[in-house]
């Protein structure tokens, strides 16, 4: 086992915030303030720049990185470190009024006017030029500076262009996809239909609000190329950076499950994830138990990207936000729970939007650690020194990992092609909600599981989930046997394997490209259900499960039935089948089963492969982290009520010092860090050693 730290020099887990100093330069007593203030809230980390564009270059040419120094420099005496932003989140009014093709076109064609942020066109060459001169310029500034730990490229990315730069370097994207070839294109987006095919690529445009959307390949192939486009923007950046800062290294934040770029392809030009979260939480849907498991499977999407290191929070409220429907306080004790469980599945850091509410302008309510008010007396700020206090406790945890058992696939693409995908029910795709719902009931097994692409590796999980993979991109389907003959227990759902990376459907039976052999069904029909409508999978044993929404009509080739539809003209047809191929066990599961029925069948497969299931009563969270300095057990009350956990191993509890046995109690919002017993491992106190001095840059990126 290994080291995974990423920032050596902090000596432990960052609990940091954005800060914007040019907002208060005209107030030298605040920014000491500031100093004075964060020092008091364990403070050791701020991310700097972000949107700062306007205060570097005021007008084209006339740069100003005075401030910026002056802010780290006095920060890093603080023992503050800095994470720097480029700021290309938003434009200075002069770059627009000078450079209008850096503003996006929208889906209807409309050039948007100067103005909000997050919306530069990411191919126009005078954006990137005007970038590049300053990202250069800033660098340059930043070199070799103490304080400097991390790059963060722009700020959330995301976000499509269809001006006429944009579509033109989509149909160059075409070209080297299919190989300059407009007819291997015509085939696989099945032109012949409707009259749609294509005599050249020049003749193709991005699928916009008054223009061509009835070719799914078209829309799928669109998605991907803003992606696409994206991380070549990200490229263009973070080559820029390497090249004047060798060896800083770069993230950029994302936005939970972000709609329109693949993140997991875009983290393969990161060396570290990190994401900005901020759940609703006491809404009035759902406990703040239900909300906070689907808070965990986010972060189980970021630590999946890059498994084997910790992520980061790059963002989070201590209080509230200003953009939900409804902006409700976080309730006393809870933002130390969320804090917690982030670390809790991995990540590295606590940090904050915002340390300071702005006057003014569309964020001057969002929530901060100091607010308007002005002092630490708050009980916000109490609450943000407390988990500081915490995180120091925390120290030992700082680059373990957590070691999963089970995974469940999800992947982009695929989430964009069901979304398209024209038939079934308008709101019963829900393939975001089903790949939550798996994990949910993973956890609620007890075993620690990962979110991950279909073409990640394998072969570490005992079970992998494979929700609604309706398209399989090529190599999914061998890999996926690969695993099942090795000796893993693969269970996948209904609409699985219908059409390949282009959006055309498999022949010769779903699922295609030779999962029909790895299950020995084939799913001849696909019913769906009125919300109202209810079947039911009927085991041998006698127990019944409801159904919803979609039912495929299985053909049993070479398979075992588990279970049969309870109803409709299909009932007593197999609708739970298992099929066990070479050391390995194939699954399919042909309907919307709830979720308890699937728990049996992940019990099923979980306790077949001998993996010790830890589950936790309702409410508690439990999570696993492992490292050189110890293994580590979080315990996370999710209710306002006191609970108590069956303790997974004795040990010390890191939050309270109290030494634990067989039971860990919880308060209400409560939570523990129990340094287990396991290996008989070093001391903590000998082990955190083990952090390289302060100045020390050396971390683990990849
Ligand atoms: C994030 C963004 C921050 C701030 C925050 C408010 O999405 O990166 O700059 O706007 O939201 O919740």
């Amino acid at each position: 086992m290994t080291d995974k730290t990423l920032f050596p020099q902090i000596g432990g887990l960052i609990h940091g915030c954005d800060y914007n100093p040019e907002q208060w330069l005209d107030r030298p007593d605040i920014l000491k303030e500031d100093i004075r203030m964060m020092r008091k809230a364990g403070i050791n980390c701020v991310t700097l720049g972000v949107f700062s564009w306007a205060a570097y270059e005021p007008r084209q040419g006339e740069f100003h990185f005075d401030w910026l120094l002056r802010e780290m420099d006095e920060l890093y005496e603080n023992g503050v470190y800095t994470v720097l932003a480029t700021p290309t989140g938003a434009r200075p009014a002069w770059l627009d009024r000078a450079y209008p093709e850096a503003m996006r076109v929208n889906r209807d064609g409309s050039r948007n006017l100067h103005g909000l942020r997050h919306n530069h066109c990411p191919t126009s060459p005078a954006f990137r030029e005007r970038a590049e001169e300053l990202i250069r310029r800033l660098a340059k500034e930043v070199r070799g500076h103490p304080g400097l730990i991390l790059w963060h490229i722009s700020n959330e990315l995301g976000g499509e262009c269809f001006c006429p730069l944009c579509r033109e370097k989509f149909r160059e994207y075409l070209r080297r996809r299919f190989d300059n070839d407009i007819e291997k294109l015509n085939r696989a987006w099945w032109t012949a239909f409707w009259s749609h095919t294509y005599g050249d690529f020049d003749e193709i445009d991005p699928p916009m609000a008054h223009g061509e959307s009835s070719i799914m390949g078209l829309n799928l192939a669109w998605r991907e190329f803003t992606s696409w486009n994206m991380g070549e923007y990200i490229r263009f950046e973070r080559e820029l950076l390497n090249r004047v800062t060798p060896g800083v290294p770069v993230t950029t934040n994302f936005m939970r499950l972000y709609g329109t770029l693949d993140y997991q392809d875009l983290s393969k030009n990161l060396d570290v994830v990190s994401w900005d979260s901020y759940p609703d939480y006491h809404n009035d849907r759902e406990t703040l138990a239900r909300t906070a498991e689907g808070v965990a499977f986010d972060h189980a999407v970021m630590r999946g990207m890059k498994r084997d290191m910790p992520f980061l929070l790059m963002e989070s409220t201590p209080s509230l936000v200003n953009w939900h429907s409804c902006n409700k306080l976080k309730r006393p004790g809870v933002h130390r729970l969320s804090s917690l469980q982030a670390v809790a599945c991995g990540a590295d850091s606590v940090q904050y939007f915002q340390w300071r509410k702005g006057r003014g302008s569309y964020e001057q309510y969002h929530g901060a650690v100091v607010d308007h008010l002005g002092t630490d007396d708050t009980r916000v700020f109490r609450e943000v020194a407390e988990v500081g206090e915490l995180l120091k406790k925390l120290r030992p945890v700082t680059g373990s990992v957590l070691e999963a058992r089970a995974a469940v696939l999800f992947d982009w693409s695929n989430r964009w092609a069901v979304a398209d995908l024209p038939g079934l029910g308008k709101e019963c795709k829900k393939y975001e909600d089903v790949c939550r719902a798996q994990y949910a009931c993973l956890r609620r097994l007890g075993v620690e599981t990962d979110v991950v692409s279909p073409l990640a590796g394998l072969d570490r999980y005992a079970l992998v989930a494979a929700p609604m993979l309706y398209l399989l991109k090529p190599g999914t389907a061998r890999r996926l046997t690969e695993y099942v003959r090795g000796g893993g227990r693969l269970v996948m759902t209904y609409l699985a394997g219908y059409v390949d990376e282009t959006a055309l459907c498999f022949l010769g039976g779903f699922p295609g490209d030779g999962l029909r052999e790895l299950f020995g069904v084939c799913s001849e029909e696909i019913d769906t259900l009125y919300p109202s409508d209810r079947n039911r999978a009927v085991f041998s044993d006698g127990e019944e499960f409801e159904i919803r929404d979609l039912c495929e009509v299985l053909r049993v080739s070479d398979a075992e039935t588990l279970a049969v539809y309870g109803d409709d003209f299909y009932a007593g047809t197999p609708v739970v089948t298992r099929k066990r191929t070479g050391r390995g066990e194939a699954w399919y599961a042909a309907a919307r089963i709830e979720d308890r029925g699937m728990e049996r069948i992940y019990r099923r497969c979980l306790e077949d492969a001998g993996v010790e299931l830890r589950p936790m009563p309702e409410g508690i969270e439990y999570h696993q982290r492992r490292g050189v300095r110890g293994t580590f057990g979080f315990y996370l009350n999710h209710t306002d009520a006191p609970q108590q956990a069956p303790a997974v191993s004795g040990g010390r509890d890191l939050l309270s010092g109290a030494e634990l046995q067989d039971t860990v109690r919880l308060e209400p919002y409560g939570a523990a860090v129990v340094e287990e017993n396991l290996n008989g491992g070093e001391p903590v106190e000998k082990a955190l050693t083990g952090f390289s001095d302060k100045g020390e840059r050396a971390g683990n990126f990849r």
